[in-house]
Order: structure tokens, then sequence, then C-alpha cells
């Protein structure tokens, strides 16, 4: 039997912060309201030059350095984002090629905010069936692209970050002991970003009317997460055979830390056993999960052995929570490059695109 462990992290944010006085220049809020409803104070924008993929290969080449694997020991990547470059090609395959990851098959997932849980399970799945060994799970995000920043009930919430976990097969007991997933597509309209897909392509009709903006119904997604994540996290010990006390941290969704707290309520726990950094970086999505344990990590507060709960929510409706016994850093068997093989990848690109050129001069005619 094949355990699937999380043997590489890294994060990336934006270096650009806007902080609620920022925000407050920009539409009718304050610092107070801010702090009091969500628990946030600033949050990360991406410059001009900075993409879903940058940040993904920035957080990826950290987690692969940790795991001490090159790009192409890879099998898969798995990259969970609601704010894909493109609709295709998926923004793992950009990934893929920016890091050389020669042998890896890559693709997007998109389940919203419960993304990171859906995408973790899944690389772990197919770890454990032994048809892979080792997969790059990625949440990124670049969210302010999509923000009205006129809407003062969405913009003061959301971010921009990525976060990567390598996982790796091993023969000893550990790593990611079970997962639950939701979806319940009734609420599809109480968070949606409707425009440029199929039904609303872009047209000057569908700008006009803020089509290409994140929309939500706030009250009714604070329901639903309220609601939802207990519930999970109850329902996840349940299959992976724990006790909550068995649990050293929990790692919720960053969302509103008055969700987190409706969650704590329920579940008789305190605030103390949650992994909480969203004052910081508000709502990342998908990259939320990620960049909070990366954060725990490097902090000291997660420790080999410790065993663990993360669970989110999110558009679609989507819902879920991951078990895992954090397994920590291997130690190092051999020298890796993995940012040497980054700068070889860009050559290794361009060079792929000249072949192609010339053999559709030779070749690439139909008659
Ligand atoms: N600054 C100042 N005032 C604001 C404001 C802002 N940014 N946004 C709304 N208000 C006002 C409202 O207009 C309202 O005023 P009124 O009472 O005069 O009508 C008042 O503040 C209360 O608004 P309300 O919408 O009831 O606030 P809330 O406490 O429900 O908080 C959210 C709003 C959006 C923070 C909260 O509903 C939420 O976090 N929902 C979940 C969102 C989420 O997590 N989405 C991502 C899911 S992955």
């Amino acid at each position: 039997m094949q355990y699937a462990h999380i043997t590489g992290w890294g994060m990336a944010v934006p270096e650009s912060v806007l902080t609620n006085d920022d925000l407050s220049k920009m539409v009718e809020t304050n610092d107070a309201w801010i702090r009091e409803r969500t628990g946030i104070r600033e949050r990360r924008i991406a410059r001009e030059n900075e993409f879903s993929s940058t940040l993904a290969v920035d957080a990826s080449l950290k987690a692969l350095e940790v795991a001490n694997l090159n790009p192409n020991d890879i099998d898969l990547i798995i990259c969970s984002t609601s704010t894909p470059e493109y609709i295709f090609p998926a923004t793992a395959c950009l990934i893929q090629d920016q890091l050389g990851a020669t042998r890896a098959g890559a693709f997007d997932l998109s389940a919203a905010c419960t993304g990171f849980i859906y995408a973790l399970n899944m690389a772990a799945q197919a770890i454990r069936s032994g048809s892979i060994k080792s997969a790059l799970v990625i949440g990124t995000e670049t969210l302010s692209r999509f923000v009205n920043w006129k809407d003062r009930s969405t913009c003061i919430l959301f971010g921009d970050g990525a976060g990567a976990f390598v996982l790796q097969a091993s023969d000893n007991p550990g790593g990611v002991l079970s997962a639950v997933m939701h979806s319940d597509g009734s609420g599809g309209d109480l968070l949606s970003l409707q425009g440029g897909g199929s039904r609303y392509p872009a047209t000057e009709e569908t700008v006009h009317d803020g089509k290409h903006f994140i929309r939500m119904n706030g009250h009714e997604v604070f329901r639903f997460a309220t609601r939802v994540m207990a519930h999970a996290t109850h329902e996840v010990l349940e299959t992976a055979d724990l006790l909550l006390e068995d649990i050293r941290w929990i790692i919720p969704h960053q969302a509103n830390i008055r969700i987190i707290e409706a969650a704590a309520r329920k579940l008789k726990l305190p605030m103390e056993r949650f992994v909480i950094n969203l004052e910081r970086y508000g709502n990342t999505s998908t990259a939320s999960i990620p960049i909070a344990m990366v954060e725990a990590v490097e902090k000291g507060q997660l420790k080999p052995g410790d065993k663990i709960v993360m669970v989110g929510f999110g558009a679609g409706l989507t819902w879920g929570a991951l078990a895992a016994e954090w397994t920590g850093p291997l130690p190092p068997s051999r020298k890796v490059y993995p940012r040497q093989y980054q700068a070889a990848a860009r050559l290794r690109s361009i060079w792929l695109r000249i072949v192609r050129f010339v053999e559709g001069i030779f070749w690439g005619r139909y008659e």
C-alpha cells in the first residue's frame, strides 16, 4: 500500500500591499468596519507583470527545494485556480512549461476556494493507486483582476497569492489520511463570475453589465459557510477514524474571522487551535489554505507527526475537508537544482517553438 506524504511546501505573494486605509480612499469604507466585520487588515495585489502562473511557479520552486526534487521528477501538476490566465490552455500547462517539468501531466481544477482540498485529494488518490509517484499541487489566484473596485461589499475581501505542496509516494503510513468533498450547484448564483464563459462571451454589453467582476450575496455565503465548516470537519475525522482531540491544528479557508469563530464555537474548540493569517492576506481563495500552512510550518507551529484538518468552502457551492499527518521535510538525499531547471526551461520552451515552426514548414501542409 502506498501513502501520499506532503514533502514540500512553498508560498508566494505579491510585494504590493493594499491596506484598509488605502481602500477607504477608493470606496466608502473604513479600517474599523473591515477589521470588525472580516478581520482583514491588508491584502496583496499582483503587479502588472505578475500572473497566476508566475506566483505559482515561485511557490512551486520553493516547494520543490524543500522536497529535494527537480521539476522533471514530478509526474503530475494540478493547479487549482478560479483566476486562470486563459480559459485554455490550462494554467497548469503554463506552470509545467515555466518550471521545465518535462515528464508531468498537467491540468487545472476549478472548485473555487475549496479547490486546494479537492486537488490535494485527487493527487493523493493518484499516488495511492500506484499510478504516479509524485505530484505538485498548487493553489494560485490573481483575484484582484476580477474584483469590482467600486463594490465595497466584495473589494475589501480578496487578495492575490499562491501556495504549492509536493506530494510523494511512500510505504510509511501517514500523509493524506482522508478527505470529503461536497457540492451544491443550486447555490451557484450566490458567488459567481459569469462573463467570459460560453454563456456570456465578452461583448460590449457584458462589460457594461459588469459580468466580468466577482458578484456575491455576502449574507447567504456567510450562512452557508458557518453551516458547513464544522460539519465537514466532523465528517472527515469520522472517515479517518480520528477524534477532534487527535487533531493538533485546524487550517480553515481564510475568508472571514467571524466564519472561523463560528466554526470554532460549533466544534467547541478554542481559536488557538486554528491557523489564521487572513488579517495580512485577505481571502486568497484556493491559495489561502496552503499559504496559511506554509506560514505555520515556517513559524514552527506544525511539527512532524502532527495531525491536521484543512477545511474550506466556496463558490459552486463547494465545501470539503482533508485530514493529514504532517510528515515534515525528508532528509536531503541528493543535490537538486529546481531554479537552474527553470532557467533552462525558458530556453527549452523557445527551442520547442522553433522546432515546431521548422517542422511546420517541412511537414505542416495537408494537400
Ligand atoms: N464598509 C463599510 N460599510 C459597509 C461595507 C464596507 N466595506 N460593506 C457593507 N457595508 C454596510 C452595508 O451597506 C450595511 O449598511 P446598512 O446597515 O446601512 O444597510 C452594513 O454595512 C452591514 O452590511 P452587511 O452586508 O450586513 O455586513 P456583514 O456583517 O454581513 O458583512 C460581509 C458583509 C461581506 C463581510 C459578510 O457578509 C461576509 O463575509 N460574507 C461571506 C463572504 C465570503 O466569505 N465570501 C467568500 C467565500 S469563499
